[in-house]
Order: C-alpha cells, then sequence, then structure tokens
C-alpha cells in the first residue's frame, strides 16, 4: 500500500505555500508512529466532532452530516485530491466552506493528518504500477446504460448509487511522488494522449463479515473493459476466493456481459458484480469523451 511520507509531503508543499525549508528535505521515510500519534490526537481533537471518532473508517457525525461532509476514508475521494488540495481544505477551509480553515496548524500538522487518512487506502498506483497520470471525474448512470447495469446486477440502484467517479489512467513520464491527478480542464486533458491510456479504476467497499466495517477495495478495467485487477484495501477484506471469477472477465459486448460467480464467496461476487455493472457503463461514456476531445487530433497524437 503506498503511503505518504510526511517528510517528503513537507519538502514538496512547503515551496508551494511561499515557505523555505529550514532543513534539507529528508529522504523518503516510512510514516513514524510518533506523526501516527500526532495525527491521531489532532484528528480527535479537531476533526471527530464533525468528521466521526473512528481512526478506521470514521463516518460523519450528525453534525458534519448536516453541514455536508461525506466519508474523507474514501479512496476516490483521496485519490481526486492532491496532497496540496487537501492540506490547503486543513488550513484554509473546505472547497465547500463546510469544514474550518484551522489557522493554528503548521504545515507539517496538516500533512501529517493528510498522511494520517491517506494510510492504508488503495491507490490508483496500486492498481496500475506503471500510472504517470489520471483524471477522476463523477459520473450519473441514467437511461439505458443504467438499464442494461441493473439488468447485469439483478437490482434497482439506488439514487446514490447511480452516481460513481471513474478514473482513467494513463503511463508516461511518471512524478517522483506518484501518479498527478490531472483536473478535468479541457486544455489540460488534450494532453493525455488516448494511446498511453492503461485502463479505468473505481473504488467500492464491502463489508468483511455481518455487521464489520465495509473495507475499501479496487477494481481495474484494462482499455477493452475486462477486468484487469481486483485490490483489497486491508487485510480484512480477503477476496482470494472471488479473484479467479472476476480477473479476466467482462468487457466491452454488453450482450457478452455476466454476473460474476464465486462457489467459495457468492456475496463478494455478487457485489463485485454491482460495482463491475456501473463501472463498465460509465467506463463506456468516459471513453466516448475522451475519443470526441481528439476526434480531430493529427493521427500520431491519438
Ligand atoms: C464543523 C465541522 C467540521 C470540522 C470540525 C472539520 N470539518 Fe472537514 N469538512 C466539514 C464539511 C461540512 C466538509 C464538506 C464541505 C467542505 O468541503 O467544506 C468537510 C470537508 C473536509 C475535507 C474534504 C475536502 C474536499 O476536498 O472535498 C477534508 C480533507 C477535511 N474536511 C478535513 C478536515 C480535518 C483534517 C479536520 C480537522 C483538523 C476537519 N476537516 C474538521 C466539516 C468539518
Amino acid at each position: 500500500m503506498a503511503q505518504v511520507k510526511p517528510a517528503l509531503l513537507f519538502a514538496a508543499l512547503a515551496p508551494a505555500f511561499g515557505l523555505a525549508l529550514a532543513t534539507p528535505a529528508r529522504a523518503a521515510e516510512p510514516i513514524q508512529p510518533g506523526d501516527r500519534m500526532h495525527a491521531a490526537q489532532l484528528w480527535k481533537a479537531n476533526c471527530a466532532g464533525c468528521h466521526g471518532p473512528g481512526t478506521a473508517q470514521p463516518d460523519p457525525t450528525p453534525l458534519g452530516l448536516r453541514l455536508g461532509a461525506q466519508p474523507l476514508r474514501n479512496p476516490a475521494l483521496l485519490a481526486a485530491r492532491t496532497d496540496d488540495d487537501l492540506i490547503t481544505a486543513v488550513l484554509k477551509g473546505g472547497p465547500g466552506a463546510g469544514s474550518p480553515a484551522f489557522k493554528f496548524f503548521s504545515l507539517l500538522d496538516a500533512a501529517d493528518l493528510v498522511a494520517f487518512l491517506r494510510q492504508g487506502q488503495p491507490t490508483i498506483a496500486d492498481v496500475f504500477p506503471d500510472a504517470a497520470a489520471y483524471t477522476a471525474k463523477t459520473y450519473t448512470l441514467q437511461g439505458p446504460a443504467l438499464t442494461r447495469a441493473e439488468s447485469l446486477s439483478g437490482v434497482e440502484f439506488p439514487a446514490s448509487e447511480r452516481e460513481l467517479m471513474v478514473f482513467m489512467v494513463y503511463k508516461g513520464d511518471r512524478p517522483a511522488l506518484g501518479p498527478r491527478v490531472v483536473p478535468q480542464d479541457p486544455i489540460k486533458l488534450d494532453a493525455l494522449s488516448p494511446r498511453d491510456r492503461l485502463g479505468f479504476v473505481v473504488f467500492g467497499a464491502l463489508s468483511p463479515g455481518k455487521g464489520q466495517e465495509p473495507v475499501p477495495y479496487a477494481l481495474g478495467l484494462a482499455n477493452d473493459f475486462s477486468v484487469q485487477r481486483l485490490l483489497s484495501g486491508g487485510a480484512a477484506l480477503d477476496l482470494s476466493k472471488v479473484t479467479a471469477g472476476v480477473v479476466g472477465k467482462g468487457g466491452r459486448e454488453p450482450g457478452k456481459r455476466k454476473p460474476f460467480v464465486s462457489k467459495g464467496a457468492p456475496e463478494q461476487a455478487a457485489a463485485i458484480t454491482r460495482l463491475y455493472a456501473r463501472a463498465v457503463e460509465l467506463a463506456a461514456i468516459a471513453n466516448k469523451e475522451e475519443s470526441d476531445r481528439h476526434l480531430f487530433d493529427a493521427p500520431d497524437k491519438k
């Protein structure tokens, strides 16, 4: 699991915040137990009242929900934000203006909190180790795509499940700190070549057993829309029984997609089918948007 190193983060971000580094940047180090404890204390004292007291997968408290907070230990939300974005949200307030500005925090406090949030979450680079850049966009299932997804998974999706964040992943020159998020800006998107696309990633969550907290997991789709990778976001969630029934399955032709089956883990197979059914329809929309963007490119750029 990729971890954010606070020291490295600090070195990378200090210039962005107009700070000169007093000491030379330390090389990549694992997050220190002290940093984690410090972050957990800051979290309890300052964040838990809205974002939830749990440290594994805290859910927003009733107050947080009323203000519009979403679960922060959500790999999709975390992947869609840069460390810079998250640190800014802590120090200067959230983009939705519901999260207060913690002006008395140091940059290092904020970096520790971001490392604490990212700790153990599955990332895009875990799914596609060659990833250099990726886009993140939330799509909503509707019309025939919704009907097809519902018929593949055999359930009707509640409104909350019709929305899904889809990541499109590209190879190329990989930044030292890992793949970069490319914002939804036409000029920046245009610079990504469809030829470099590795595939798509979506995130879900599955409870390891009755009454247990859901654990996030990632599903990677190849460019042909088959499942390339299934990755659990924590030791508590064992996906080994279902993997053979999922990886390599699925594909471009809606008529040929079948629900995943697994003798050993039928409930996991059904839950992953439910995510895949939505992911594949929305990846097709993302794919179409990308080809429309490149319709008039010179042939060598495609
Ligand atoms: C008074 C309630 C409250 C407190 C206290 C609070 N938050 Fe928030 N936070 C929110 C709400 C509401 C949102 C969603 C709206 C927004 O983006 O501002 C949010 C959003 C966020 C986001 C997501 C921003 C994004 O990019 O979407 C982060 C990160 C965050 N909070 C971190 C923290 C941290 C870390 C602390 C403690 C140091 C904290 N918050 C304390 C209410 C709170």
